[in-house]
């Protein structure tokens, strides 16, 4: 990555290399992450992802001038495997360090490329939609967050991926529901919208989760399996009733965002994995349409996981005067980006993980 923030939201960031090596099929067996694996994969994969990137990037390791890292939330054995690997390039190459939140990088992954309107100026307000997150926050500047509301049980990323297991798509289930859903009809069954009746913008998707399973097992018994018309069915009835939620609950977070933009332009930006959802991505721009917000979505290689997103949120760092990190800066677990608010209901005896 070189460039730098620009002033008022536009960038220059460009991106040089961003290499992606995805797990996905060594955790297919299991039908979800397993933390023992993503470490050692880590270990075994971070040399050559970096030699590819450099590669890539035709430069050598000496042009690398600042090294940036995730350093929480998530599983700790990856997390520490990245940590220590970034900490060794830095100190080898004498750089600037920095320990980035994996959230605010895909907070910020909005500024860095985006669609329609260009790349997210601040204040925005996010729709923050992943494998382990969904949150509604208004982004104020760089490190000023206020959430808004989030989800009380799973999110999305991981309701997508859990019925994709269930209908028997292939792991993480998010584009393969999304596949499927494009040839089923989305009205066929009746499912819940959780929350909806419920004052604010939290978010529920356990019960959900749970009622398409119930339809999928009782067509299973009724007729000895799903036929092709069933998952593509059941996945479209499961996409828009998610996509239902998304949308009833951002738009009264705009409602409260309005108030804390103070009447000046503004954007609605959606990030994480489950923005690469085009179901979810026209329903957002209409809400922003009606909101009078203009709407951002990055590109598909910004959405999930991906390293320039962790360069950007340093670059970001730095353009705001903030400094880099110790080279002793710890993984964290858990890492809120709204450290004031309070922790969701249902997060658990340790408290919110974000
Ligand atoms: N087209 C899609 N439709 C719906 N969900 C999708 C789509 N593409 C990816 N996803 C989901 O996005 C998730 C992965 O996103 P991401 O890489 O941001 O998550 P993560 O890093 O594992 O979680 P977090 O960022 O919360 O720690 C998976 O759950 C995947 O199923
Ligand atoms: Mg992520």
């Amino acid at each position: 990555m070189r460039g730098r923030p620009a002033q008022g939201g536009a960038t220059d960031g460009e991106i040089l290399a961003n290499i992606v090596m995805g797990q996905a099929e060594l955790h297919q067996a299991y039908g979800g992450v397993v933390p023992e694996i993503a470490a050692r994969a880590h270990v075994e994969r971070l040399d050559v992802a970096m030699k590819l990137a450099l590669e890539q990037a035709d430069l050598t390791l000496d042009a690398v001038d600042a090294v940036a890292v995730a350093a929480g939330p998530g599983l700790i054995g990856g997390v520490s495997a990245g940590l220590v690997f970034a900490k060794a390039v830095a100190a080898a190459r004498g750089a600037p360090f920095f320990a980035i939140n994996h959230l605010e990088a895909h907070a910020l992954s909005p500024r860095l490329a985006a669609e329609p309107d260009g790349p997210a100026a601040f204040p925005f307000l996010l729709l923050l939609a992943s494998g382990g997150h969904c949150q509604l926050i208004a982004v104020l500047g760089h490190g000023r967050y206020k959430r808004l509301g989030g989800t009380i049980d799973d999110s999305p990323g991981e309701a997508f991926d859990k019925i994709g297991q269930h209908l028997g798509l292939p792991f993480p289930g998010g584009p393969h529901v999304e596949r499927a859903a494009a040839a089923g009809d989305p009205n066929r069954f009746a499912l819940p919208r959780p929350l909806s009746d419920r004052p604010g913008c939290d978010m529920s998707f356990s019960g959900l989760k749970t009622a398409l399973r119930l339809e999928a097992d009782k067509l299973i018994a009724a007729q000895g399996g799903l036929r092709e018309q069933d998952v593509a069915d059941l996945c479209a009835s499961f996409q828009l009733a998610v996509c239902d939620s998304l949308a009833q609950k951002t738009a009264r977070a705009a409602t409260m965002f309005a108030e804390l933009s103070e009447g000046r332009p503004a954007c609605l930006a959606v990030a994480g994995g489950v923005a690469a959802n085009q179901t979810l991505r026209t329903r957002l721009r209409n809400v922003a349409a009606e909101a009078g917000l203009t709407f951002a979505a990055p590109p598909l290689s910004i959405c999930t996981d991906n390293g320039a997103m962790i360069a950007w949120a340093a670059m970001e760092r730095r353009a705001a005067g903030g400094c880099p990190d110790e080279l002793a800066a710890a993984a964290r677990a858990r890492w809120p980006l709204d450290p004031d608010a309070a922790p969701m209901l249902g997060s658990g005896k340790h408290g919110a993980k974000a």
